[in-house]
């Protein structure tokens, strides 16, 4: 394979048509072995490395002071300039602002926290899967990991129950158009009344600590309060496509699927390797505030730094066998959900939701199989499935 694959092929990895169509991980592969550090030259993106090891990037993740957030962590096209939420926002910070505003939220996201959650997420992924199986035929995306996820931050963040549909459905027109949430105008003219609402009267909800906490001293302005809310919705993708990613996980190998049923201990263990196997937040970006050497190449302060996280959680120097899905598998230290600073804060829910619905799926009875073809996302920034037919039927009862 290295003597196949040369550097136009590396130029695909920006390409979505490779994520949603074919296999980045053939590509990672090499780049671990011969490019770990490779440059990009500028075309639509503009130029920067691409890092795909697993110890380069964990490292990266972790010295914030030489790989910068706050000019955005994801790749853009260069004619759209610097993300408009950076410096702002929690994803987009540096220190020490970004500890202050992480302690704004970070209440909400704790073990505590989530343990009190569980049981209105139990509820509520009850009801996707009871209407499911009502269906008989319906998509495992739309039908039940968009809507329960959507639903539990909405919950979190302070939007009423009778206004978790109405919001799903403006998301998903967005990320369907592969705009950001910030474009959609009913959804941020939504959360800015709801704004209000909480400055005028605050709740016990996520919204509130936003309208009362303050960073270095000063209340958060309207619009930061906005683009944080907007940011946490937005990052509840990676929860859904980790909860649909797993699905598809057990379809392609039942036989994990009947280990699990067999051994509920199992459990923990599997949520990580789904989040290892699917790794569904495909990279994250950093700017580099100095210049330096890795790996023998120049990076120069302002340079775009990319780390590729499906290829550092497949890592053969890490992983043994790591092409497999394998539910048992210890040790299983991926960085999926990051390392560091940034270490994804909604970790522990999106744990939790995943424990909960295949343990309800599980629990239901109920058989599933694929219904259809799987189309897949078509971006680089995140990556899973975009529709997964699936037939849920409930086991017969003996007479
Ligand atoms: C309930 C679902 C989730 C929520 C609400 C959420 C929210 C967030 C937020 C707010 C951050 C920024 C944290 C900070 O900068 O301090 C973050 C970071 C991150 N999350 Fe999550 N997340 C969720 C699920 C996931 C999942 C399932 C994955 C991957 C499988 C993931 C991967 C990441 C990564 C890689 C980062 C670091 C981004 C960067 O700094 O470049 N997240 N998450």
């Amino acid at each position: 394979m290295a003597a196949t694959v040369t550097s136009p092929t590396v130029s695909a990895l920006v390409d979505p048509a490779l994520h949603a169509d074919g296999d980045p991980h053939e590509l990672w592969r090499w780049m671990r072995e011969f490019a770990p550090v490779h440059r990009h030259e500028a075309g639509e993106l503009p130029a920067f490395w691409s890092l795909t090891r697993y110890e380069d990037i964990r490292a990266v993740y972790r010295d914030p002071a030489t790989y910068s957030s706050a000019r955005g962590v994801l790749l853009r096209p260069a004619r759209l300039g610097d993300d408009p939420g950076g410096g702002l926002t929690l994803a987009l910070s540096d220190p020490p602002r970004h500890k202050q505003l992480r302690s704004l939220m970070a209440d909400w996201f704790s073990t505590r926290s989530v343990r009190a959650l569980e049981d209105t997420v139990r509820d509520a992924t009850r009801r996707v899967l009871a209407r499911a199986v009502e269906r008989g035929v319906c998509d495992f995306v739309q039908d039940i990991a968009g809507p329960l996820s959507l639903s539990v931050i909405c919950g979190i963040i302070g939007v009423p129950g009778r206004d978790h549909d109405t919001v799903y459905r403006w998301c998903e027109e967005a990320f369907a158009a592969h705009t950001s949430l910030a474009a959609h105008p009913q959804l941020m003219e939504y959360l800015m009344e709801l704004l209000y609402a909480r400055m005028a009267e605050p709740a016990d909800d996520l919204l509130s600590s936003l309208v009362n906490g303050t960073v270095h001293g000063e209340l958060l302005p309207e619009h930061e309060i906005l683009l944080n809310c907007e940011n946490l919705i937005g990052a509840t993708e990676n929860g859904r496509l980790a909860l649909i990613g797993g699905m598809l996980a057990f379809l392609q190998h039942p036989g994990q699927w009947r280990r699990l049923a067999a051994d509920r201990a199992l459990l923990p263990g599997t949520v990580e390797e789904i989040l290892r196997h699917t790794s569904s937040a495909t990279h994250s970006m950093r700017t580099a505030t100095r210049p330096h050497t890795l790996r023998g190449r120049r990076i120069e302060e302002g340079d775009r730094v990319v780390l590729w996280l499906p290829s550092a959680n497949r890592d053969e120097a890490v992983f043994n066998d790591p092409y497999r899905f394998d539910i048992a598998r210890r040790p299983n230290r991926h960085i999926a959900l990051a390392s560091g600073e940034h270490f994804c804060i909604g970790s522990t829910l999106a744990r939790a939701e995943m424990r909960i619905l295949f343990s309800e799926l599980l629990d239901s009875g109920c058989s599933v199989e694929q219904a259809g073809p799987v189309t897949r996302v078509r971006s680089i920034a995140v990556n899973g499935p975009a529709a997964l037919p699936v037939r849920l039927t409930p086991k017969r009862r003996m007479p």
